[in-house]
């Protein structure tokens, strides 16, 4: 499908996500010959560059040379200063767009993608609603928001409330960049595309569901942000939530956006309350200490730059849920994650019900480690299929057997990354990947009690965890209570 010409306005164009993503993401675009043949990015923010100082310090920050540096898509690149905060300044936008429009021949079509403080969110729509650049009187308007879209449950409904003022949920595109991975869209492949699975997709058939998103990496040099967050806002509001409904929502009627924001809609809102008298049995928080990894020192959480040192902000996090509905009743759900975990890896495990009856109990003892799949997000993305087979020879002893998949073995076509997909999709004006307002507000809510717990007079323990360990001991407790074990992937 061929996209609309048009310009993509980031705001916060200086900033980490640009360089790291926003800009890569487009560049990838144009090398797979995606973008439209009318295009510009305009990049918007506080600092002083010229046009010309903004493309050498994208082309230094991607660590391009020679012919890349040289290729047309830079010159596709423009810059305005202007302080995103101050309402006047926004008449310079109109002008430098107008001005841009005409030159480029892109029709009136603008992305506009909030790369900025959160602050600032509720702010730049209104802004650009007086001077009537969300009009699309001439050419279609799209606001791309990014995470985190609110810090609790009523800071998002406001946010919400603020930004539908001024632009419609049709042009509203809140991202959640787990949605853009190609494994998690494979998600309703595996499951929709295959008759074999759905039938035992149920309560009758899972015994319970495991989601991991592990990282090895500490907070770097995001400590300031990370430490008003933690792992519960920052991963599970948003990301883990996402892949529970990718798991657990009925089938779609179609693959209409609507159709499947729907399905997953109802997923959050069958989310079982938690009450806090229960959740010290089911929700856990960790913090990481210093430790020696691989002979290397590495900083405690409270040592990070930007950290509060008496910070009581979770840095791993692990929770146990059950989603209330006919397909899943009494199924439980662990969910995991951290920084600082030995590995980088996230993967969800669907684990089948053991044989009612135990006929070959050499193998299979109270830990059944068969009958198990597992879906691979990151890294060595597939799917592995674990299950029993009998060992060549006399008797019965039975031998766990792999049957897997790997993602790069499809195809020769390299993944495009997360945000080219969720970028081309916003070109195209399909949503169908981004999280619609009211489910964004169901996960809030689905989160709220344990923010309250956290920010109580008695609040939750927060437990200690050696960097590069696999989080606190009590989390492994949550799920071992019931006679399972959380996989340890490498
Ligand atoms: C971001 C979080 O949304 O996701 C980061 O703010 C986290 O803290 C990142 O590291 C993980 O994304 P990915 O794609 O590397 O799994």
């Amino acid at each position: 499908m061929n996209s609309d010409n048009c310009i993509i306005v980031i705001f916060g164009a200086s900033g980490d996500l640009t360089k790291r993503k926003l800009v890569p993401a487009v560049y990838d675009l144009k090398k797979r010959g995606h973008l439209p043949d009318r295009f510009a990015i305009l990049g918007i923010g506080r600092t002083e560059y010229s046009e010309e100082s903004f493309r050498e310090k994208l082309q230094a920050d991607m660590e391009m040379e020679g012919d890349e540096a040289n290729s047309s898509f830079f010159q596709d690149i423009y810059y305005q200063s202007l302080n995103t905060s101050s309402p006047d300044d926004y008449v310079k936008l109109k002008d430098k767009l107008t001005g841009l429009d005409k030159q480029l021949g892109t029709e009136g079509n603008y992305i506009f993608y909030l790369a900025t403080p959160p602050r600032l969110y509720s702010l730049i729509p209104g802004f650009l609603s007086e001077q009537g650049l969300n009009s699309e009187e001439r050419g279609w308007k799209r606001l791309i928001v990014e995470k985190p879209f609110g810090t609790d449950l009523q800071s998002a409904r406001e946010l919400n409330r603020e930004i539908l003022k001024y632009f419609n949920e049709s042009q509203l595109y809140r991202i959640d960049h787990y949605l853009g991975k190609e494994t998690v869209q494979n998600i309703l492949v595996t499951r929709f595309g295959n008759g074999f699975f759905e039938p035992l997709w149920n309560r009758n058939f899972i015994d319970h569901v495991e989601i991991t998103a592990a990282e090895s990496l500490g907070v770097e040099k995001r400590g300031g942000y990370y430490d008003s967050s933690g792992a519960l806002k920052d991963m599970v509001q948003n990301h883990l939530l996402q892949l529970t409904a990718m798991v657990a929502m009925e089938p779609p009627a179609s693959f209409e956006s609507d159709a499947i924001r729907n399905e997953t809609l109802k997923v959050f809102q069958s989310l079982k309350p938690l009450n806090r008298d229960e959740l010290d049995n089911c929700f856990i928080r960790g913090q990481y200490t210093a430790s020696t990894i691989k002979g290397e020192k590495v900083k405690g959480y409270r040592e990070e730059e930007g950290v509060d040192p008496e910070s009581r902000t979770e840095t791993f996090t692990a929770l146990k849920f059950y989603i209330e509905n006919w397909r899943w009743g009494g199924v439980p759900f662990y969910i995991r994650t951290g920084k600082r975990l030995p590995t980088r890896v996230s993967e969800i495990v669907i684990h089948f019900k053991s044989t009612p009856h135990k006929l070959f109990k050499k193998a299979f003892g109270t830990q059944d480690n068969f009958n198990k799949l597992i879906i691979r997000i990151q890294p060595d993305e597939g799917i592995l299929l674990k299950f029993g087979m009998k060992m060549p020879g006399a008797g019965f002893d039975v031998k766990e057997a792999n049957m897997s998949f790997r993602y790069s073995e499809l195809s020769s076509v390299e993944m495009a990354s997360a945000y080219e997909r969720l970028l081309l999709d916003c070109m195209h004006g399909d949503s169908t990947l981004y999280a619609r307002g009211d489910a964004v507000e169901a996960c809030w809510e689905f989160i709220q009690p344990l923010l309250d717990y956290e920010n109580s007079d008695d609040p939750p323990k927060i437990y200690g965890y050696p960097a590069g360990s696999w989080g606190p001991d009590c989390a492994d407790d949550l799920i071992e209570g019931e006679g399972v074990t959380w996989r340890y992937p490498c």
